[in-house]
């Protein structure tokens, strides 16, 4: 992973909050700044109450990436795309963590704490940290995602 002082910010729901904690504890292992955006223990939340937090951070620049963890990383991703800046995916291995970097420019991964095991989840964040975007051809297509902004 690439240490960067912009720091990444990170967020769960009561499904993802151990796995949550344990990316936060190899984000900063590496060098990384995190900022956690909680929630902080296993009681019951709503995962897009974290997710517009995490993706508003990404949004305004105050993040370089965002993290999300829910149970299956789908409602954060629905949740947090709802932001223009934002591209969130769910990433279920390298595979994808590294095209849709490439490729898609994706500024936000969601993982799921019950569809994936920590270290899968864990070598696709690495991965997706540390793919810069092509560019190039993609950029235009990029461009096309917001609506209003297709030919
Ligand atoms: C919470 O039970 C669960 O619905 C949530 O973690 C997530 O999987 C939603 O997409």
């Amino acid at each position: 992973m690439n240490p960067a002082q912009t720091p990444i910010a990170i967020g769960a729901d009561h499904a993802g909050v151990a796995l949550k904690d344990s990316l936060r504890a190899a984000l900063e292992a590496a060098g990384h700044k995190v900022r956690d955006f909680g929630t902080h223990g296993d009681g019951s939340v709503d995962y897009p109450d974290f997710a517009h937090q995490v993706a508003k951070a990404v949004d305004s620049g105050e993040a370089t990436f965002g993290v999300l963890v829910c149970g299956t990383g789908i409602g954060m991703s629905i949740a947090a795309n709802r932001h223009a800046g934002i591209r969130a995916v769910v990433v279920h291995n390298t595979t994808e963590a590294r095209l849709t970097r490439a490729h898609n420019n994706a500024n936000l991964a969601c993982f799921g704490a019950r569809t994936m095991g920590p270290e899968a989840v864990l070598d696709s964040l690495s991965v997706f940290l540390s793919t810069p975007y092509e560019g190039g051809r993609h950029e235009r297509r990029v461009s096309k995602i917001n609506p209003g902004q297709e030919a």
